[in-house]
């Protein structure tokens, strides 16, 4: 008889949602009774949805939700938490997100679901943006690993290019099932690849300034506590 094959444990594959669901747990944890937060994209930040439901059903908790893209806007309705306009608030007392790369100061790369303007924008509308994500995208210097992604307006977008690439990157046009991909704004994507961000601050500053440029993925100093978890599902966070 054949002896059995040995397990070989080396090629177990983890689970990515376990970091994924351990962060967005202790993040949506943290969510008070009575507030109204700034809703994230990204498959992260889902299971935030799924603990804020459960927290609603069991605790009672009341919390609104001001959404950072459509995607996010039917998931929370599915999951039956109350939303609210951006315009209809003076401001979030927090705001939960994903994040594609996190640098040592908090600076991050976000945008790897084409969300990164609205985020961007509920992020500085919120008192806190807390930020949630597994061990692997904490990273040593932003642009690295992950490209920078730009949202450009249609409208004479070659130009945009020219610009941003005179910044130091190659770009590439984001397409989605053959065909460019649409933001939920109606603009396309640069996915813009550097040898690294040396000074995520300066680019950013020029990428604000940049005409035909509606807005980039690089959070620069607007990040509170990180939420970060293992593989494994454990949790620590940066204050
Ligand atoms: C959406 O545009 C992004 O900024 C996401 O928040 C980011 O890409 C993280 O997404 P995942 O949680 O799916 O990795």
């Amino acid at each position: 008889m054949a002896s059995p094959k040995p397990i070989d444990y080396g090629a177990r594959m983890t689970d990515p949602n376990v970091a994924k669901r351990a962060a967005a747990y202790a993040a949506a944890n943290l969510v008070q009774d009575g507030t109204t937060i700034g809703l994230g994209s990204g498959s992260t930040f889902l299971f935030v949805l799924e603990r804020l439901a459960e927290r609603i059903r069991n605790e009672g908790l009341k919390v609104r939700g001001t959404p950072t893209s459509n995607g996010t806007a039917a998931a929370a309705q599915a999951h039956g938490i109350p939303l609210v306009a951006l315009e209809d608030i003076e401001q979030l007392d927090l705001a939960i997100d994903g994040a594609d790369e996190v640098d040592p100061q908090k600076n991050l790369i976000k945008g790897g679901g084409a969300a990164h303007t609205r985020e961007r924008i509920v992020a500085a509308t919120a008192k806190e943006l807390v930020v949630i994500v597994g061990e692997n995208k904490m990273i040593d210097v932003l642009g690295k690993a992950f490209r920078l992604p730009v949202e450009v307006l249609p409208f004479g977008w070659t130009h945009a290019r020219r610009r941003v690439e005179a910044t130091g990157c190659t770009t590439e046009l984001r397409q989605k099932d053959g065909q460019t991909l649409v933001t939920d704004n109606g603009n396309w994507i640069l996915d813009c690849t550097y040898p690294g961000i040396a000074d995520p601050a300066a680019l950013a500053k020029d990428l604000d300034s940049m005409v035909g440029v509606v807005d980039h993925g690089l959070f620069v100093g607007m990040t509170g506590r990180v939420v970060i978890a293992s593989d494994a599902g454990d949790v620590r966070i940066l204050p």
